[in-house]
């Protein structure tokens, strides 16, 4: 009887087991008939045209795309073919298809679907770019890379949440850790499925994007799952985009700096839009310690500098940092630099002086809303919380004037002796009124002594 319980007792031990088993990342992220890692972007002007991608199993050789006026319905349905590729991952092999819709009327709400013609993803909408300036909201993420579907997607979730109206989103690289690894890839489009099939992304490449087996200078991934321009250096992640009035630029500060130099500024010199805005992955004021990088700051802020930049969207740190206005090497400047992360690893803050607003531990998204001749920046946290925001505002012929506005009492650098901005200046001036009594009291001490 004894032996029968323990057998039973063992049976029932492995069932569980077997039960609890952990799916494997080759089932887990398999490619199938219908699409999948279904993502929008930009190739060209987002006021004509748009970009999709998406992924099946190597079976689909022919992918189409259907794109309707979701307000004038059927009659304008258009069927666009895909071109398609083939890739090998480190778990299978599969195709990814790219379909571009042409000729869009601007400021117009899209329905569309993609699929093989029998198998088909769901309606999904965009809305075309206006052709004048009109005011539109952005979100912007720092470092996602760990935890994708645990922890990351409730940020974004959180980030939809608050601006669901947002027309894309710009990710500041190291979307993924490992970027030769598919399932990371796999987790960074299902914690954000829903929200990449009707908000474009605007990636631009981190140091984590170029980690992979085989040591190639271009993470073949990035260029088969996002269409991007073609207006900059060609496979390197780096273009330029004009939505209503803001020119969008995004540098690859992983490799070849100096041949972007003279791109950069040319799409600086010739740029028609009242906002820019460009974003990389390594920032040029660095919010971590031991992380700084003199020679990327002297390579790119005296042109930000030049040509007037806004505002720079950065990664890399894993903690947040917020800049005021700041010139190359203490020259007066109208750039104010942020540096950002969305997923759940993070580094201490360096409390560096160029900081006006700080903060670590913490995951954040931003949204950033272009009104004329205002921005304004809102950092929140994954519940929501207004974290750190501010308001930049045109003046002609002037820098912009910043008014730093709501923000956490977590998001202010650790008070210093002698700090860089006024506004951190609470304990700067009680410091120097302590010094000048310490004098005032050497000195009459002296001049008692010399009087006994
Ligand atoms: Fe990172």
């Amino acid at each position: 009887m004894r032996h029968v319980l323990a057998v039973s007792l063992l049976l029932a031990v492995a069932m569980v087991s077997d039960a609890q088993e952990r799916i494997s990342d080759k089932i887990l992220h398999a490619p199938g008939r219908p699409p999948d890692r279904i993502v929008l972007t930009w190739c060209k002007d987002p006021t004509r045209t748009q970009a999709v991608t998406w992924r099946t199993d190597t079976s689909v050789t022919t992918a189409i795309a259907e794109c309707v006026d979701a307000a004038a319905g059927p009659d304008t349905k258009k069927t666009v073919a895909a071109a398609t590729s083939p890739f090998k991952s480190d778990l299978s092999d599969a195709h990814f298809h790219t379909a571009h819709f042409e000729n869009l009327t601007p400021d117009t709400k899209y329905a569309y679907r993609v699929g093989d013609g029998v198998n088909w993803s769901e309606w999904n909408h965009f809305k075309s770019a206006s052709a004048q300036p009109d005011k539109f909201r952005f979100l912007y993420f720092g470092d996602a890379q760990y935890e994708l579907v645990d922890r990351w997607t409730p940020l974004v979730r959180a980030a939809f949440k608050t601006a669901p109206d947002a027309r894309f989103s710009i990710h500041a690289g190291d979307l993924v850790n490992y970027a030769g690894r598919d399932a990371q890839w796999g987790e960074w489009f299902q914690a954000a499925a829903s929200i990449n099939r009707s908000m474009p992304v605007i990636p631009t490449p981190g140091n984590h994007e170029y980690m992979h087996e085989e040591g190639s200078l271009l993470p073949r991934y990035w260029n088969k799952q996002f269409a991007l321009p073609d207006n900059g250096l060609k496979d390197l992640g780096v273009f330029h985009l004009d939505f209503q009035g803001v020119r969008i630029i995004s540098l690859n500060t992983n490799e070849k700096v100096p041949e972007q130099i003279e791109w950069l500024k040319s799409v600086l010199m010739n740029n028609p839009n009242r906002w820019t805005i460009v974003t990389f992955h390594h920032p040029i004021y660095s919010a971590a310690a031991g992380r700084d990088d003199p020679a990327l700051r002297k390579s790119l802020q005296p042109i930000f500098d030049k040509y007037r930049v806004d505002l720079v969207l950065q990664g890399h740190d894993h903690c947040y940092g917020r800049s005021a206005l700041l010139g190359y090497d203490g020259a007066r400047g109208g750039t104010v630099y942020v540096v950002s992360v969305s997923g759940p690893m993070f580094y201490e803050s360096n409390n560096d002086k160029w900081m006006v607003r700080k903060g670590e531990k913490l995951q954040f998204f931003q949204v950033i809303t272009i009104d004329g001749d205002a921005l304004s920046f809102e950092a929140r946290t994954v519940t929501g919380e207004l974290f750190d925001s501010f308001t930049l505002r045109k003046q002609d012929g002037k820098q912009n004037l910043l008014t730093n506005e709501t923000h956490d009492p977590r998001s202010m650098p650790a008070p210093k002796l002698w700090p860089g901005t006024p506004e951190q200046w609470t304990w700067g001036p009680l410091a120097v009124v302590l010094l000048l009594a310490g004098v005032l009291v050497a000195i009459n001490v002296l001049r008692r002594r010399r009087a006994a």
